[in-house]
């Protein structure tokens, strides 16, 4: 229970998922410094939560986040950047263990786009508007636009997201593979809580575990993926969940996991 400038932190009803809500409206959630500690934190303390099982990242009904914050970088310099690491504190919620749902509704632009990215997947209102526009700024993506991006919707609709500047919507970006799914724009956060609330209804130790699998599938050759996969997957027999899991199948009742 601290006081936050830039986000709201809640806890839906069960307590069992968390919800970061970008608030810094006067910007259009532009993702200014002081914003990003708060976030930084906020996930942090979310994660180390025994309590929660996911999270839900979201803005406002206006923009998700319209990107870096232009006006407090723009006069800055490569070797202050360099030395500073500028941006570099930017990739901490991608340490999380826990999966974190993107919920976008309005403009994720530039940065905006690339922290939905960095989520472990993206549920978008109708009127979403995805866009790299760092071209029309004299600069690139510089936070993954050029590079989960390829990953997520492959080299062609990547180039041309980057080179033209220009914004997909909900729709395009669904078709692309970009976002999971489409709601209703006033819906999508719900849809975010609700699915957060069945990733947490299962064991914490599972979860976590197909997050990590997934996500070193980025990293891996498909060798080293799936030799890392059936580890994991092995483990899995060394915890009390997969004996409950397993055991609650067949005596046909719901299982009661300890997160062991
Ligand atoms: C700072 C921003 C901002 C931003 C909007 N604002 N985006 N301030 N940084 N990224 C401010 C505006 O200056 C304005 O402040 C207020 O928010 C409302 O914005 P408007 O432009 O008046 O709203 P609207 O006309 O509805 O246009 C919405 C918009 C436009 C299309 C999203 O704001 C826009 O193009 N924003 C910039 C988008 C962008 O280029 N993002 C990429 C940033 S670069 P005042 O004080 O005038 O009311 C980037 C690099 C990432 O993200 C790489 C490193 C990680």
């Amino acid at each position: 229970t601290r006081s936050w400038e830039y986000i709201k932190v809640s806890l839906s009803e069960t307590g069992k998922v968390g919800i970061v809500q970008l608030n810094r409206p006067k910007a259009l959630n532009a993702l200014c410094s002081g914003l990003f500690h708060e976030l930084n934190d906020a996930i942090r303390t979310l994660d180390n939560d025994p309590a929660v099982g996911a999270v839900v990242l979201t803005g406002l009904p206006k923009a998700f986040a319209a990107g870096a914050d232009i006006k407090e970088m723009a006069n800055t310099h490569f070797v202050d950047n360099y030395k500073s690491n500028f941006l570099g504190h930017w990739t901490e919620i991608t340490q999380a263990r826990k999966p974190v749902i993107a919920a976008v509704q309005g403009f994720a632009l530039g940065g905006g786009c690339e922290l939905a990215m960095m989520c472990d997947l993206i549920y978008a209102g109708d009127n979403a508007k995805f866009g790299q526009p760092e071209i029309k700024l004299g600069t690139i993506p510089g936070a993954g636009g050029s590079q989960r991006l390829v990953k997520a919707v492959g080299k062609s609709k990547a180039m041309e997201l980057v080179l033209s500047g220009n914004m997909w919507s909900a729709e395009e970006a669904e078709r692309a593979g970009l976002v999971a799914r489409v709601f209703p724009a006033d819906t999508v956060v719900a849809e975010a809580v609700k699915l957060g609330e069945q990733i947490a209804s299962y064991s914490q130790v599972a979860t976590q575990m197909c997050k990590e699998a997934v996500n070193k599938s980025f990293e891996l050759s498909l060798a080293e993926g799936l030799h890392f996969e059936r580890r994991l997957f092995q483990a899995t027999f060394a915890t009390k969940d997969q004996k409950e899991g397993m055991k609650a199948f067949a005596e046909k009742r719901a299982a009661q996991w300890t997160n062991q």
